[in-house]
């Protein structure tokens, strides 16, 4: 049993004209602990939407996802138990998520308090702890969050989420706000965490040269499925899907914001009206006749790895998904 399982989950939004937007559409993905997951893929492709749902912060239309052996219940953040509190989540932006007007001790101390009764005053040194556990000193303890930079700010919501003393932290972007020189500084601070506190992390990024630096293994994400996974050094030498081998390409010439602007033709279609067959079907440069009608899933390979690709059906090894996405409503 791993830490956290997702199965087949589907996340459906409603806009305001009534339109179904399924932004996960069907994933499967597992996390065991002391593993750092990458979950990359092209803005838009319903990374947050499945972390989201990973923590119970939106509802699953459809499949299963349970921790720790239990199912994930959907609980306003304020409402959630004790036990949840083992699953944490980590923002892209430091700035949002702290609050200007506490000392940094304050803010960890309360994350670390909730749900204990133990006096204040002996908490500051487990926060002091803390804080060092993330390469900071025991003195910004005292310090306020406009006196710290955007690295320093990321690491005390990171010492926050390990207040809870989690066994696995969900992390959304945690380093798109950072500079080059201190995105790498925050990458290494969460492989040290992984294994030296055995923390499974979710790590999500549409920069996949982050996640070759820090994950084990690695999830490409389309359009609200996965479409490969693989442990990452071989992902990234060997990549079996067309998306992962163009995600590849395109990293010299990303954008901050994660568009592709090189390697694929066209944008990540709305997810309210998928393409039909292999969703990636329009813009993958090796496109077969059976792509457009049938859907391509998820199956085992050689190694860990797993692809959903026509290319590399396994004899036996892929069946037809009568029942899944085709058609446009
Ligand atoms: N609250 C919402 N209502 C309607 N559509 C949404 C909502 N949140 C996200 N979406 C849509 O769901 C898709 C996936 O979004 P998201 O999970 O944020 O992707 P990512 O994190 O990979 O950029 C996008 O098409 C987005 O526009
Ligand atoms: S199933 Fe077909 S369209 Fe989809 S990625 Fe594979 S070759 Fe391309
Ligand atoms: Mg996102």
């Amino acid at each position: 049993m791993s830490l956290l399982e997702l199965r087949d989950v589907e996340v459906v939004y409603q806009r305001r004209d009534g339109t179904l937007v399924p932004a996960v559409a069907g994933a499967s993905l597992d996390v065991n602990a002391g593993e750092i997951v990458g979950l990359v893929g092209e803005t838009g492709c319903g990374k947050s939407s499945l972390a989201k749902a990973a923590v119970g912060l939106v509802p699953v239309a459809s499949g299963s996802i349970t921790f720790e052996g239990r199912p994930v219940h959907v609980l306003g953040r304020r409402a959630r138990p004790v036990s949840e509190r083992r699953l944490q989540l980590v923002f892209q932006n430091p700035y949002e998520s702290i609050n200007p007007r506490r000392t940094v001790g304050a803010q960890v101390a309360d994350a670390f308090a909730i749900g204990r009764t133990q006096a204040r005053s002996s908490w500051r040194p487990r926060v002091e702890d803390l804080l060092r556990q993330v390469g900071l000193p025991a003195t910004m303890a005292r310090r306020f969050p406009h006196q710290l930079s955007g690295g320093q700010r990321q690491r005390i919501a990171i010492a926050r989420a390990l207040a809870a003393d989690p066994a696995m932290i969900v992390l959304d972007e945690p380093l798109s706000a950072l500079d080059a020189s201190v995105q790498a500084q925050v990458a290494n601070l969460l492989v040290e965490l992984a294994r030296n506190l055995h923390v499974g992390m979710l790590l999500i990024s549409h920069d996949l040269a982050i996640v070759r630096h820090v994950a084990h293994r690695t999830a490409v994400m389309y359009l609200g499925v996965i479409v490969e996974t693989a442990p990452t050094a071989d992902l990234w030498t060997a990549p079996m899907h067309p998306y992962t081998q163009a995600l590849i390409d395109s990293i010299p010439h990303a954008d901050g914001a994660g568009h592709l602007p090189v390697a694929l033709p066209g944008e990540i279609p709305d997810p309210a009206r998928p393409p039909s067959g292999c969703r990636f079907h329009p813009r993958c440069p090796r496109v077969m006749d059976r792509c457009l009608s049938e859907v391509p899933e998820l199956v085992a390979k050689d190694g860990g790895r797993r692809v959903a690709c026509w290319l590399h059906e396994a004899p036996g090894g892929a069946r037809r998904a009568a029942d899944g996405p085709s058609v446009a409503p």
